[in-house]
């Protein structure tokens, strides 16, 4: 029993869970999945598994992402991301829903499934759909020869490595790393990115594992937060622009693991609903980093306020307005408006992480749970 005892250990890599091991190997896994990937001084990215398609990614109409749970959440951002540089129509559908919906698709589509297990079995009866359709369809998974890999025509492994804690951690931010990068390559395709631009965000990209280690300090800050949170029975995390899906990440990791009830919203639809919820007994995590969203998100932190709520705001390394009206900040390093996903939800992984373990929750295997979802 002692000796399966610190063989476990061992297998944690000295951390109490494989969900902290794995919240910790970020910067690594990140930097795995981006190796070869990107040449910053040449501004150029290269994604080998998707490069027998650049005709069709040049010529698609839209690009749908399909997938459930975190991997959906990081299709969300993938939305962002491919729109906004690659200027390509992104919709972004739970796997569950779209295949029993009867959707349009034409040969001109691209089907982006996410996966990190490879094995879900919605989003493999979407792809089996799509295809049937005529689609072109990409995977982006991580356990390397599941299912979904062998069923596309093509994809991009995460190589975030074995995630092991059902809650996903580094899988959820190396498919928005892979998202990135495939962003900018459709817009190198298409020729909507300029060189310059290019040379500027991969360079900014490549620091992105050395912010994440950064990002990685907040814990012992977050751990006082989480005493307070820890007996709340809900939560309500907003954000907005590429902040919303971090914010129904943050939301999705705390429910599962800690089993306090958690929303996560657009902070702009507050005021349609949720707003009701607000006293001091309900805790609002925003997401509230320098960028084009701001000052509006100041103006629903303030709405907060008015009402008593609690709010604990993730925000630019030395934020000011912020921290006249927040109860508690947690500080990241600034970045590229397109990377704010990638810093921003450690400190909500950490948050979950934190608060779970206060409740005396199984962390690595929460209840009703499991790791790869092979029944409809
Ligand atoms: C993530 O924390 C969840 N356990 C779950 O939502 C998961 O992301 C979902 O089941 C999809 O799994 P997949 O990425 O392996 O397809």
């Amino acid at each position: 029993h002692e000796l399966s005892l610190k063989l476990e250990m061992l297998e944690k890599g000295g951390f109490d869970h494989f969900m902290l091991k794995e919240i910790y190997e970020q910067p690594r896994s990140i930097k795995d999945c981006m190796r070869g990937r990107i040449y910053a001084n040449e501004g150029k990215v290269q994604l080998g598994g998707i490069k027998d398609y650049t005709e069709k990614l040049k010529n698609a109409d839209r690009i749908i992402i399909i997938a459930c749970g975190t991997s959906w959440h990081a299709g969300l951002v993938g939305e962002y991301l491919i729109e906004e540089y690659a200027r390509v129509p992104v919709e972004v559908e739970y796997a569950s829903e779209f295949r029993y919906r009867n959707p349009i698709i034409s040969e001109k589509d691209i089907v982006v499934a996410i996966s990190q297990s490879g094995e879900t079995a919605d989003t493999m009866a979407a792809i089996e759909l799509a295809k049937e359709k005529g689609a072109t369809i990409f995977g982006i998974c991580n356990v390397v020869g599941s299912s979904i890999p062998r069923i596309t025509h093509a994809g991009v492994y995460t190589h975030a490595g074995p995630e092991i804690g059902v809650a996903s951690t580094k899988a959820f931010t190396a498919q928005v790393s892979v998202l990135t990068l495939m962003a900018l390559y459709i817009a190198q395709q298409r020729g909507t990115i300029n060189q310059a631009e290019m040379v500027n965000m991969l360079t900014e990209l490549d620091e992105i594992p050395s912010l994440v280690e950064k990002c990685l300090k907040t814990d012992e800050k977050i751990r006082v937060i989480s005493e307070k949170l820890k007996d709340s029975t809900n939560c309500l995390f907003l954000g907005r622009g590429s902040g919303f899906p971090v914010a129904l990440e943050g939301a999705l990791k705390l429910k599962e693991i800690s089993y306090i009830h958690a929303e996560g919203y657009p902070a702009a639809e507050m005021k349609h609903g949720p707003i009701a919820l607000i006293d001091e007994d309900m805790p609002v995590i925003f997401i509230a980093t320098k960028n084009s969203s701001y000052e509006k998100v100041i103006s629903n932190i303030q709405e907060v306020k008015a009402r008593k709520g609690k709010v604990i705001a993730i925000v630019t390394e030395g934020d000011k307005e912020v921290k006249k009206m927040a109860d508690y900040i947690i500080e990241i390093p600034d970045t590229n408006e397109a990377y704010l996903p990638l810093l921003a939800t450690i400190p909500l992984q950490l948050l979950a992480y934190n608060i779970a373990v206060m409740r005396g929750c199984n962390v690595d295997q929460p209840r009703n749970l499991a790791k790869s979802v092979t029944v409809e």
